[in-house]
């Protein structure tokens, strides 16, 4: 497993996604990345949504399609702030990222060669919600105090939050 599942993967998604919702704990201090990060989180739910309505073979495919774009999309512009602010989790952040690809090539591979089942569907959205909900906590939101520290001319004032 590429991601790393075990146990009754299926029930243990459903839960994590029940609580996988967005707080202010998790703010970067830039709306337009916390703005991001609520739409990974929602298309996350959404796929839970329809694995709970016995839909989530069809919908992993979309889902999958948006989060490789959307989430390059954010990555860079994560990386691109976090590089403005000197903020210290600049490259552990670039790292997680590039391994965050990675390991989501692998695993839409795998998905490919499994076929998209509901046990595929449950691994896929828990290993995905996890990864997320953890990074954001552990390494995106170490933005918030470089931005409370210092001036930055690269951003705008009105773009951060105070
Ligand atoms: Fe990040
Ligand atoms: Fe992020």
């Amino acid at each position: 497993m590429v991601l790393g599942t075990s146990g009754d993967v299926v029930s243990r998604a459903k839960e994590m996604f029940v609580e996988a919702q967005w707080t202010p704990a998790m703010s970067t201090g830039v709306p337009d990345l916390d703005h991001q990060h609520k739409v990974l989180i929602a298309h996350l739910n959404r796929l839970t949504q329809a694995m709970s309505e016995g839909r989530g073979p069809e919908q992993l495919d979309e889902t999958l399609d948006f989060l490789q774009l959307y989430a390059a999309k954010h990555f860079a512009d994560e990386e691109s702030d976090m590089a403005a602010w000197h903020c210290p989790a600049a490259e552990e952040n670039k790292r997680a990222h590039a391994e965050f690809i990675d390991r989501f090539g692998l695993l839409r591979a795998e998905v490919r060669a499994a076929g998209a089942t509901d046990g595929a569907v449950a691994r896929t959205a828990y290993a995905l919600s996890t990864w997320l909900v953890l990074h954001i906590q552990g390494c995106d939101t170490q933005l918030r105090a470089c931005i409370r520290q210092q001036p930055c001319d690269a951003v705008e004032a009105d773009q951060v939050e105070a």
